[in-house]
């Protein structure tokens, strides 16, 4: 069986009680925070940056941090994400003018590297730089806000996705954001991807553990 990670969107937690949120996911078995940088001009929405992971780490999170940087330019925040203690750093090929530049970048600053496709993007960007990411993370909303719909088409996308990962024998996970719930989950899963972004879903309901639980249900079907 793939070996999958849930990954909370904290962009749905209560931000006045930010770490306690993330220690109460985590507890609830959550495996990867997700945590969404948004600087409104790449989107239309402004959240949080290097000072609030920096916060998360010196409150005692030891979870892998997994920052999407919904930014543009993207190299100035490579740097000070790493530093305040990201572990993977993922950008859209689009906000950046030189894609393989940034890559080699957050991999020289001791991260995981990662490329995000929004819904009407294609792969292409992936062809030459396969070697140089981690993770791959397809939009299943257009970004910027928590609690869309998911996008249907993304479903063919992440079969796509998943056979050039395959083809090139790279270790990259496959991520998917946007819309995620124990209702589609599995399905999700089937067209190919092996961690799941799940903001709205699982910050909505009062009890994290439950929701976590019923996605890993589905998985395991
Ligand atoms: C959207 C963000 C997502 C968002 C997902 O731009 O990248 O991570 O928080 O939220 P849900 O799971 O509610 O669609
Ligand atoms: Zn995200």
């Amino acid at each position: 069986m793939a070996d999958y990670l849930i990954a909370p969107s904290i962009l749905s937690a209560d931000f006045a009680r930010l770490g306690e949120e993330v220690d109460n996911v985590l507890a609830a078995g959550a495996d990867v925070v997700h945590f969404d940088v948004m600087d409104n001009h790449y989107v239309p929405n402004l959240t949080i940056g290097p000072m609030v992971c920096k916060a998360l780490r010196n409150h005692g999170v030891t979870a892998p941090v997994d920052v999407h940087l919904m930014v543009q330019p993207v190299d100035r925040l490579i740097g000070d994400f790493a530093e305040a203690g990201a572990s993977y750093i993922t950008f859209h090929p689009d906000a950046s003018t030189h894609v393989d530049r940034s890559l080699q970048m957050i991999r020289d600053a001791g991260c995981k590297s990662g490329l995000v496709f929004n819904p009407a993007m294609g792969l292409d960007a992936l062809k030459y730089v396969m070697d140089k990411v981690d993770m791959i993370l397809l939009m299943s909303v257009n970004p910027g806000f928590g609690g869309q719909s998911f996008i249907p088409g993304t479903l063919d996308k992440l079969r796509e996705a998943r056979a050039m990962i395959d083809a090139s024998g790279y270790d990259i996970r496959l991520e998917i954001d946007g819309g995620v719930s124990a209702k589609n989950i599995r399905e999700i899963a089937a067209a190919g991807a092996d961690t799941f972004v799940a903001g709205s879903a699982i910050f909505n309901q009062p009890d994290y553990a439950a929701v976590i639980a019923e996605m890993r249900a589905e998985l395991a079907k």
